[in-house]
């Protein structure tokens, strides 16, 4: 008998079977096409404990009781015909976890169909890639205590591991895993984009080539801008295309892709009247990018007037690495505000700190910054947007002139820089007791007689405009 079972042999599948493995715990493997549980089994599965599976029946008949299976497989149909196969032959107290990046209303819709069969279910959200997966990834589960109770030791076995211990916790009840781990794609789709504007600063306006940005952004990365992110962007900077040798960022297309997770956080954000506008625009920036062809015809039919390399490329770069770190912290900010109304809102009680905790290590999002993020929640834990400390408030006046300066600088060069703009109005918004919402007000009231407060008595007030 096995220890757990894993269905989902793609590439995350099969390195996180062989991270469980090499933790100690024998496996059971089943993939929808046999010949793939074949050749892993025959290969890199070889010598170790695993078992390969054709058979669903026999698959789960491998298992020892309470059987645990893990769903490593696309999200959305996929996930519900796997459970339709399974729930011939798994009974009362069985757990399934699906670890794949599943919307969160599925997960809850799927914790309530089966709770009618007695099969515990978690919603895990995993991160860090295929190297994650093998060597540490940040797991965010969610579902019931008694569920997770099954599995605990097994996650936080496998999980990466900081000096503030290791990157698995009990996230919260229902779809909570799931949840957080859409908002952290969320985040993730923000800083990508600022990373990147800092690239098209850099190319089109200094005149940098891949090399220079390259240098520039290691060096950011041992400083407080350090995170998985600027890591990977330093290396892809200075990485070469094989057939052409030239850096290989210059010969791939500027269309960005995306699977759903980004648009998922924007709806959600809208939904519950949370504002997120940097995690939205990073999704637009995305969209926008893809269409290229209008974006080449039209680029050829405006002329953008020429300026010349700027020439105070030092102070840039330094102002450049504050309009960063700021934009960061509005990503965050924005992000965590989503969380917590989303933890009242669903009922999932998420502690935040600890959220925080295991993005240090293991998932796509890790940063240096995350420390500075728990101790504003160490001073107070009701602080649902991290803005409302004087911390807070000192580091970003700080690098606000910073921002300001960017963004002027990106608009003369005609180069479009949404994070850093929509951090810059995000945080001037909620830094701004009047905001122009009166006019709006009025505007709704003489169209629609929609009605309206005044700030000197209580009550509904209409007029009659004309
Ligand atoms: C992670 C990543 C991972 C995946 C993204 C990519 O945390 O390991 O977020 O889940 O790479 O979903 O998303 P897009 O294809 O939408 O960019």
């Amino acid at each position: 008998m096995n220890d757990i079972g894993l269905i989902g042999l793609g590439v995350m599948g099969r390195n996180l079977v062989l991270n469980i493995e090499d933790n100690g715990y024998s496996v059971s493997v089943f993939n929808h096409t046999s010949s793939k549980t074949q050749d892993f089994v025959n290969n890199e599965g070889k010598g170790h404990n695993f078992s390969g599976f054709c058979d669903i029946e026999d698959f789960v008949n491998s298992l020892e009781r309470p059987r645990k299976i893990i769903l490593m497989i696309k999200p959305g149909e996929p996930v519900d015909s796997v459970i339709g196969q399974l729930l011939p032959y798994i009974e009362e107290g069985d757990l399934i976890m699906d670890c794949g990046n599943t919307h969160f209303p599925d997960t809850t819709r799927r914790m309530d169909e089966l709770k009618e069969n007695g099969i515990l279910y978690l919603g895990v959200g995993v991160s860090g890639g295929e190297s994650g997966a093998l060597n540490g990834p940040s797991i965010m589960p969610g579902g019931s205590r008694e569920a997770y109770g099954l599995v605990e030791d097994m996650l936080v076995k496998i999980a990466a591991n900081t000096e503030d211990g290791r990157c698995c916790s009990y996230v919260g009840d229902g779809a909570a895993g799931h949840f957080v781990k859409m908002i952290h794609n969320g985040i993730e789709y923000g800083m990508m984009q600022a990373i990147s504007e800092a690239y098209d600063i850099m190319r089109k306006v200094l005149k940098l080539s891949s090399e220079e940005i390259a240098k520039e952004f290691e060096m950011w990365n041992e400083g407080e801008l350090s995170s998985y992110l600027m890591e990977i962007s330093y290396k892809i900077m200075n990485f070469k295309d094989d057939e052409t040798n030239k850096p290989i960022v210059d010969v791939i297309l500027d269309k960005a892709g995306q699977k759903g997770t980004g648009k998922w956080t924007a709806q959600v954000a809208l939904d519950l009247g949370i504002p997120a506008p940097s995690l939205s625009t990073a999704v637009e920036s995305r969209e926008i990018s893809f269409f290229k062809e209008d974006r080449r015809n039209l680029s050829n039919m405006i002329s953008k007037y020429d300026i010349e390399a700027f020439s105070d490329r030092e102070n840039l770069l330094k102002e450049l690495e504050n309009a960063l770190l700021f934009t960061n912290f509005m990503l965050f900010s924005q992000g965590i505000w989503v969380i917590s109304e989303a933890s009242k809102v669903y009922n999932f009680n998420i502690d935040i700190s600890e959220v925080l905790r295991i993005w240090k290590g293991g998932c796509i999002i890790r940063a240096e910054m995350l420390d500075f993020f728990r101790e504003i929640l160490a001073e107070d834990n009701e602080n649902i947007n991290l803005l409302n400390n004087e911390k807070s408030l000192t580091f970003l006046m700080g690098k606000v002139n910073s921002i300001k300066y960017i963004s002027n600088i990106a608009m003369d060069y005609y180069v479009p820089t949404f994070a850093f703009h929509t951090a810059l109005d995000y945080f001037y918004s909620m830094v701004e007791e009047n905001l122009p919402a009166n006019l709006i007000q009025a505007q709704r009231d003489f169209f629609g007689a929609h009605t309206y407060n005044r700030i000197d008595k209580e009550g509904v007030f209409h007029t009659c405009w004309e």
